[in-house]
């Protein structure tokens, strides 16, 4: 007979920590369905990006190209970068568990924020190590507090900027003056999956402190504006010695060859990348003021998605509107497991969700007078 102390038994603090729920991608009956859930762009990648990854198939018994050269050397040309600091993964979800697991480990902490991505806290516990959270301003990133919590322990802190779920971001002269505060053996990590589209004169996306400082690295994806979640791309740029340990520890093939090839079509789509802000732009404002008017909060948005804030009450709060939502096939994001249980996270997507999600509001805050 086995006896339960004979199986085997993952690390203490794994069955701890609370695994990542995606948003959904389904909605009851036969309701047309409108998926607001992931931040995903309503233009999909670019048809070139597409044609590379059909291509790509032809030489599927191949292995990729391990250090992902190609993809790198499109990178670095898009971005004025070296290619050598750079390390693709499969998503920027994956570099940031390898910098957790190359820096984090038991004894150690890592500061993040509140409402801060919550792949930070399940890297950093998966790594051995704890998180510490700091409190936020105005659902955004407080540097002061999260800056009385770095201590001798501290081995990283994550930033996204902007930040999901909140949209918010801090300015570069707050980003620069964490980074100036930090012991130089802490490692910030500038989390920039959103930066392409960010409108704001006072925002940097982190290029040039990483490029700079021994001690930043910054994150980027191709999910987002690039349309290609589904492949699993992102890439980290920073110091050499940041991303020769990255290297290290990765998987020796873990970009594969049609996330390559669609990886490099889709950097030279600029025209795609150009519309898919221009429309951003545009929804943004229009769902700020159009969500708002309805009498519910909006917190103030720079990426592709709105965080919409719901009054208490029976019959009133989120989980009623999404309910309601979802009988319309409009699937937005449950934030509950981010401390936010009266709020709604809807991406961007195209003008007819768009439209839809704002009049299901309407109907849904007139039957709740
Ligand atoms: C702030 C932030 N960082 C990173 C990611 C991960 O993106 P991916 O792993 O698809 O590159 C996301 C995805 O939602 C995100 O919101």
């Amino acid at each position: 007979m086995t006896r339960d102390q004979d199986r085997p038994a993952p690390r203490p603090g794994v069955l701890d920590i609370a695994p990542y729920v995606p948003g959904r991608s389904h909605a009851p009956g036969g309701a047309k369905l409108y998926k607001l859930s992931s931040n995903e762009t309503p233009w999909g990648p670019s048809p070139a990006a597409v044609a590379a990854y059909k291509q790509a198939g032809d030489a599927l018994s191949l292995y990729p190209d391990g250090s992902a050269l190609a993809l790198r050397r499109a990178i670095a040309a898009g971005y004025g970068l070296n290619p050598d600091r750079i390390v693709c993964g499969a998503g920027s979800d994956e570099l940031l568990k390898l910098i957790a697991e190359a820096y984090i480990g038991p004894g150690d902490d890592a500061v993040i924020s509140q409402f801060g991505f919550l792949v930070y806290p399940i890297a950093v516990k998966a790594a051995g190590g704890d998180a510490v959270v700091a409190p936020e301003t105005d659902y955004t990133a407080d540097v002061d507090a999260m800056l009385a919590l770095v201590g001798p322990r501290t081995r990283v802190v994550f930033l996204a900027n902007p930040n999901n779920p909140t949209g918010t971001y801090l300015p570069f002269r707050e980003v620069r003056r964490l980074h100036a505060a930090l012991p130089s053996r802490v490692l910030l990590v500038l989390d920039a999956a959103y930066a392409e589209y960010v409108r704001r004169n006072d925002y940097e996306s982190g290029i040039e402190l990483a490029g700079s400082a021994p001690n930043v690295v910054m994150t980027r994806t191709f999910s987002k504006i690039y349309g290609l979640a589904g492949l699993r791309i992102g890439w980290c740029y920073g110091p050499a010695e940041v991303i020769d340990a990255l290297n290290r520890i990765r998987g020796p093939f873990n970009v594969s060859s049609p996330a390559i090839a669609a990886g490099v079509a889709a950097l030279h789509d600029r025209a795609h990348v150009d519309r898919s802000i221009a429309h951003n732009d545009e929804w943004r404002d229009t769902l700020t003021h159009d969500i708002a008017a309805l009498g519910l909060k909006v917190t103030p948005s720079v990426g592709n998605f709105v965080l919409i804030h719901f009054p208490d009450g029976r019959g009133r709060g989120a989980p009623d509107a999404d309910a309601f939502l979802l009988q319309r096939g409009l699937v937005l994001r449950r934030v509950d497991a981010y401390g936010l249980p009266n709020a709604l996270r809807m991406t961007i997507g195209s003008a007819e969700a768009n439209r839809a999600t704002v009049a299901a509001l309407r109907d849904f805050l007139a039957v709740r007078q």
